[in-house]
C-alpha cells in the first residue's frame, strides 16, 4: 500500500482540533493484511490468566493473533506457551479447549510431547535416518511470553520491548483494577464467545466510548436501573468528574466515580471490610482511586478491562467486516458465595450475548459496518469530540484518538514511541 494512501487514513489536525479516520480502514482486506503484520505481529497480546491453568499439567488452548496456542503449566508449575502445531506435519497437537494432561499426543501420527514441549516419543523412531534431529522436534514456544500479575501476554516479535515497558503508564490503572477485592483475582470458569459482523476497530472505539451509552443503552439506563431503585439521572448525566485519559502509545482509559450499587445492599458489611483492607494495604489516596471509580481500560491492540462488570475481553478480526470476541469474568477469590453470585449476575446482566448491553452494541457496530458501504461517497468518520478541552471527559473521544494515533504509526511502520496526546507533549511540558 503506497504511503499516500496510508497517510490519509487518519487526518489529525491538532492545531485546528479536527480528527478524521478514513472508512477504508474498516473495509479494505489489504488493510487487514497490513494490520496482521504491523499490529498483531508486533504488539503484546493478552493470551490468558494463570488462574485458568493453575496446577502442573493444566492447560487451555487459544487462538491469539491468528495462531493456535497451548498455554500450560509444566511439571514445575511454570507457565509455558507453545504454538499448537505439530513439528511433524502441522496438525493441531491439542484439540481440547482446556483440561489436564501428562503429555500432549498428536492426533495424526501420535507423536507425543512433554509439558515442557520436548518430544517424548514417536511411533517407529528407528525408521528415521541419523539426520533426524530429535531435540529440534519439540513444540515450538511462542517468541515472547511474560506474565503481569497473573495476566499472561505473548508477543510474536522477538525484538519487542519487555511487557512492563509496553504497558507503560497503563500499568498503574491495571494495578488499580486488579487490586480491588484482594490481590488474588481469578477467572471464573467459562467464557462468553461471540462474534459480530463488524470491523474489530469498531469494538476498540465502542469499548472506550462513553458518548454512546445513553443513546444505545436506553433500556438499561432509563428503564432497568431505575427499576432496581437506582437513580438513573446520576447514572447517565455527563459529569465534569469523569475523564478520558490517554496513557501513552495508544493505551487509554475512561473513568467515572462509582455509582451507589443497589444490587449490593445486602453485602454492605462485606464491602466495608474490603474497603478497610484496601486502606490498610494502600493508604487512603490509592484506595480512593481503586474503590471509588469505575474504569474501562484499553491496552492496545485488543484488550479491554471493564471494572464495572469486572470483565476482561479480547477480540480478533477474521475478515474486515467480521470479528470474534471472548469475554471473561475476573473476580476476587476472597468473595463470599453471595458476593460472587451478585458480581456474576452483574457481569452477565449487561455484557454478553444475553445481557442488556452487548446486543445493543452489536446492533450499533454492525450498523456502522453496513453504513461503510458508502465509503466512496462518504470517506471519513469524525472522532474530534472534546479535542479542544484541557481535560476531556469520558463522553469525549480523546481515548479513541489515542488508539488511532498509535494504530496509524504502527501501520505506517514507525518504530519507537508515539505521542498520542491531543497536544504535543513537549508543548504541554513547556507551559
Ligand atoms: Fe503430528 Fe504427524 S502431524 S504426528
Ligand atoms: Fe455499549
Amino acid at each position: 500500500m503506497d504511503s499516500e494512501t496510508l497517510d490519509r487514513l487518519v487526518l489529525d489536525d491538532r492545531a485546528q482540533g479536527s480528527f478524521r479516520v478514513h472508512r477504508q480502514a474498516f473495509v479494505d482486506p489489504a488493510i487487514l493484511e497490513l494490520e496482521r503484520r504491523a499490529v498483531f505481529d508486533r504488539c503484546w497480546l493478552y493470551a490468558g490468566h494463570e488462574s485458568e491453568f493453575a496446577a502442573p499439567g493444566d492447560f487451555v488452548t487459544r487462538k491469539i493473533g491468528g495462531r493456535p496456542l497451548i498455554l500450560v503449566r509444566d511439571r514445575q508449575g511454570a507457565v509455558r506457551a507453545f504454538l499448537n502445531s505439530c513439528p511433524h506435519r502441522g496438525n493441531l497437537v491439542c484439540r481440547e479447549g482446556r483440561g489436564t494432561a501428562r503429555v500432549f499426543t498428536c492426533f495424526y501420527h501420535a507423536w507425543s510431547f512433554n509439558l515442557d514441549g520436548g518430544l517424548a516419543g514417536l511411533p517407529g523412531e528407528e525408521s528415521y535416518t541419523a539426520s533426524f534431529d530429535r531435540a529440534a522436534m519439540g513444540l515450538r514456544p511462542v517468541p515472547r511470553m511474560e506474565s503481569y500479575r497473573g495476566l499472561v501476554f505473548v508477543c510474536f516479535d522477538a525484538d519487542a520491548v519487555d511487557l512492563a515497558t509496553y504497558l507503560g503508564r497503563a500499568r498503574e490503572r491495571l494495578d488499580w483494577i486488579l487490586d480491588f477485592g484482594d490481590q488474588d483475582v481469578e477467572i471464573v470458569q467459562g467464557a462468553q464467545a461471540y462474534s459480530m459482523r463488524a470491523n474489530w476497530k469498531l469494538l476498540v472505539e465502542n469499548s472506550i466510548d462513553g458518548y454512546h451509552a445513553m443513546a444505545t443503552h436506553q433500556r438499561y439506563f432509563r428503564q432497568y436501573l431505575p427499576d432496581l431503585g437506582m437513580d438513573s439521572a446520576a447514572a447517565v448525566m455527563p459529569r465534569h468528574d469523569t475523564q478520558g485519559v490517554e496513557l501513552g502509545n495508544g493505551h487509554a482509559v475512561t473513568e467515572k466515580p462509582k455509582l451507589p450499587a443497589p444490587l449490593m445492599t445486602n453485602a454492605k458489611e462485606e464491602l466495608a471490610a474490603i474497603r478497610a483492607d484496601l486502606e490498610r494495604r494502600f493508604g487512603p489516596e490509592r484506595t480512593r482511586m481503586i474503590a471509588e471509580f469505575d474504569r474501562n481500560l484499553f491496552i492496545i491492540p485488543n484488550l479491554i478491562l471493564i471494572s464495572t462488570w469486572r470483565t476482561l475481553r479480547t477480540f480478533y478480526p477474521v475478515a474486515p467486516d467480521y470479528m470474534e470476541i471472548d469475554s471473561w469474568a475476573l473476580l476476587p477469590r476472597s468473595d463470599s458465595a453471595e458476593m460472587r453470585q451478585k458480581r456474576f449476575q452483574n457481569f452477565i446482566g449487561f455484557l454478553g450475548p444475553a445481557g442488556f448491553g452487548t446486543p445493543d452494541d452489536v446492533s450499533g457496530l454492525e450498523g456502522c459496518q453496513r453504513g461503510f458501504a458508502t465509503v466512496k461517497e462518504m470517506p471519513y468518520s469524525d472522532i474530534s469530540r472534546g479535542m479542544g478541552r484541557a481535560r476531556p471527559t469520558l463522553i469525549d473521544e480523546l481515548q479513541m484518538r489515542a488508539f488511532w494515533r498509535r494504530w496509524h504509526a504502527l501501520v505506517r511502520g514507525q518504530t519507537g514511541p508515539t505521542d498520542c496526546a491531543d497536544r504535543p507533549q513537549d508543548a504541554v511540558a513547556a507551559e
